[in-house]
């Protein structure tokens, strides 16, 4: 299974397999699982259908790494777009971005002065962006973007990031960002990452999870744990009961089309629950990681393609 999922990582990265995923209509036909759709509207349809279960939403409008100034800010500017409409429409939801599609591989003074703007207009409209985190070489990048915006008075609150738990340096990371009050969102992580870096065992990443998500329960600041792991969802909700931990005080975070079971069964509970919520043309290695994570979702398409 690992070298399935390496596989199917490496495959993320294949621009000939994307370029025919992304234009052909067997393609668009898979992604409708994971993906909301490709345009603006259908991403506001899902977050209306969505937020009437009693579920927020994070939208993510999908695209990567851009190759020039231009498509960065228009990038942006569909952010902007989505956040003045989830103001006039009044849904319950926020963004996430990711700073290699506002230009952090060009130029980190592009991205954070992007990403400032957005929280700027966040801010003004009393939203949040969440700040996604990409593979290794961007970690550092990303976290002082974000340490730099949330240090302006006026943005404190209104940008957060994401910590991934196979990292080696995510302890250490996190204790700097609690000590800046800044909310995190807390995953296992996404990208093929050398043993270098990143704990090679599944077990050691989902043990690093636990030990950081108890941190961020016990921090007071209101933080998000993205995981469809029922056993670390269970033992989170035990540490919070016998801590005595509100659960008005933390938000579950799980991807759209993902355990939508476990997702309504949290809601009932009473916990605050939000979905990730991709849209857009450029949905090709958001699908791919999706599939890596669980290698079965290739078995499971392939058998709605057969009866479809
Ligand atoms: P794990 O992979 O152990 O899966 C636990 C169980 O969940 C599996 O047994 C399976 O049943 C189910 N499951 C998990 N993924 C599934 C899938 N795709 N399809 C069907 N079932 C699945 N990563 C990153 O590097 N940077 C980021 O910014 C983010 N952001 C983010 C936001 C949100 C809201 C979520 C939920 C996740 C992310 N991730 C991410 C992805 C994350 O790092 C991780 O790859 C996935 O969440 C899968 O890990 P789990 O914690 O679910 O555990």
């Amino acid at each position: 299974m690992p070298i399935l999922r390496s596989a199917l990582i490496a495959l993320s990265r294949n621009y000939a397999l994307r370029q025919f995923c992304e234009r052909s209509k067997l393609g668009t036909r898979l992604n409708s699982r994971f993906i909301a759709g490709m345009k603006q509207d259908d991403a506001l349809r899902v977050t209306e259908a969505v937020n009437r279960q009693g579920i927020a939403v994070t939208l993510d409008s999908l695209g990567e790494s851009v190759t020039n100034e231009a498509e960065a800010h228009s990038a942006a500017e569909v952010y902007h777009q989505m956040l003045a409409a989830i103001h006039t429409e009044g849904l319950n939801a926020n963004i996430s971005v990711k700073l290699s599609q506002m230009g952090l591989n060009l130029s980190p003074a592009l991205a954070e002065l992007i990403a400032r703007t957005l929280a700027e207009h966040a801010s003004a409209v009393h939203n949040f962006v969440r700040i996604d985190m990409e593979d290794s070489s961007l970690t550092q990048s990303t976290l002082n973007i974000v340490r730099h915006i949330h240090s302006h008075g006026e943005l404190h609150g209104s940008t957060g990031v994401v910590i991934q738990a196979y990292l080696y340096r995510s302890l250490a990371d996190m204790e700097q960002l609690l000590k800046e009050g800044i909310r995190i969102r807390l995953c296992k992580g996404a990208y093929n990452e050398p043993p270098l870096v990143a704990f090679p065992r599944k077990t050691d990443v989902d043990a690093n999870y636990l030990r950081l998500a108890k941190m961020l329960l016990n921090s007071g600041i209101y933080h998000a744990i993205a995981t469809h792991d029922e056993s670390i969802i269970a033992a989170i909700k035990e540490y919070a009961r016998v801590n005595l931990i509100s659960s008005a005080g933390f938000e579950f975070q799980m991807l759209y089309g993902v355990r939508r079971d476990l997702q309504r069964q949290l809601v009932r509970e009473g916990y605050n629950v939000r979905v990730y919520v991709p849209f857009g043309t450029e949905w090709y290695p958001y699908f791919m990681r999706r599939l890596a994570e669980r290698p079965a979702n290739v078995l499971f398409l392939a058998r709605n393609l057969l009866h479809s």
